[in-house]
């Protein structure tokens, strides 16, 4: 079987990349190609022909679109980008998927959520957007909802790993710089380690595809266990750090309020993901922060040295 692994540079891309490897052969897509890696095309997903003549070479009998526009406070100046990627490329990744009978595993936001909830938010309970990324984002879930493919739609929040542009790598480099952070404290949600969402996703590929089963087609929440603040998920990343020491001097970290951090885009107060139904149906157990955290550190410390 050949796999369309769109997004493949990106942070859950390089981490999805060998553990779907078993599954079949990986031609991975994305603008960037890693040094080295000469199993990824160079393509702009933005691009509807170039996506549609490397659909017609590869013939994928599983699509897994890692790519997206991720930029939350760049997207309220470029709604078009923003709505290329994140709803137009997913809308025809699906109707190909649908189409061809191929199965179609691609990623969604806790920023659909307008974040007023008092209760982790369900796949079932009502979207409703506070910006342009999650506007972009949801618009993504309805197509491929509506497409008539085979789907995991696995929404997902506050992703990390130790490539990219996250929050995490950010705050090791603050640290390197100031003495004293002020970070957010009245934002929550669930940090998530690239890693474990990349094995999830194959946990369920290895449920979905063997027997084609249908009926598990459907949306799911997945997120790393622990709800924090931004604050609160900074400290515990300083704390991580020093443990295994990756950082001598740790900041002091303030607590601040998101009005005190003006922003583009508006961000939801409360965004914590109840993962409950992948537990249920795929028996899918929700990592914990921090050993992740620390997982994930000890990688960099290995690959800085
Ligand atoms: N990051 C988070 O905190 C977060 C939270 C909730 C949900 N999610 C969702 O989780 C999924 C994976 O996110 P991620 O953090 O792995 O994202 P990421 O690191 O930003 O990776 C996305 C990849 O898509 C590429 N891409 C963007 N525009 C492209 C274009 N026009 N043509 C080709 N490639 C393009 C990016 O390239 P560039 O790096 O050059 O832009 C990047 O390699 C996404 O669906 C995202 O919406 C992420």
């Amino acid at each position: 079987m050949n796999i369309l692994l769109a997004g493949a540079s990106g942070q859950l891309g390089r981490e999805l990349r060998p553990l779907i490897e078993p599954l079949g052969r990986v031609v991975g897509a994305d603008r960037d190609v890693l040094t080295g890696d000469s199993n990824t095309l160079e393509q702009d997903l933005a691009d509807r022909a170039g996506v549609s003549s490397l659909l017609l070479d590869l013939q994928p009998g599983l699509i897994i679109n890692a790519a997206a526009y991720t930029a939350v406070d760049a997207a309220e100046d470029d709604r078009d980008t923003a709505f290329l990627l994140n709803a137009e490329l997913p809308e025809q990744l699906a109707s190909w998927a649908a189409r061809h009978g191929a199965w179609f595993v691609h990623y969604s936001t806790d920023y659909v959520f307008p974040g007023h909830a008092t209760r982790p938010y369900l796949e079932g309970d009502s979207v409703a957007p506070l910006n342009v990324y999650g506007e972009s984002k949801q618009a993504g879930e309805a197509a491929v909802l509506e497409s008539g493919c085979r789907y995991l739609l696995l929404r997902t929040s506050w992703v990390y790993s130790g490539h990219g542009s996250n929050f995490a790598l950010s705050m090791l480099r603050l640290a390197a710089e100031r003495e004293t952070l002020s970070i957010v404290d009245d934002q929550h949600g669930c940090p998530t380690w690239a890693r474990n969402l990349a094995r999830v996703s194959r946990d369920m590929l290895d449920r979905v595809l063997p027997q084609s089963s249908d009926d598990l087609s459907g949306l799911y929440h997945y997120c790393d266990r622990d709800a924090v603040s931004w604050c609160e998920f900074a400290r515990t990343i300083f704390d991580a750090a020093r443990s295994i020491g990756l950082l001598e001097n740790v900041p002091t970290v303030k607590s601040i309020t998101s009005d005190e951090y003006p922003q583009k885009a508006k961000r939801p107060a409360y965004s914590v993901l109840d993962a409950g139904l992948a537990r249920r149906i795929f028996g899918i157990e929700q990592s914990g922060l921090r050993e992740s955290l620390v997982a994930c550190l000890e990688e960099l410390k290995r690959a800085r040295r």
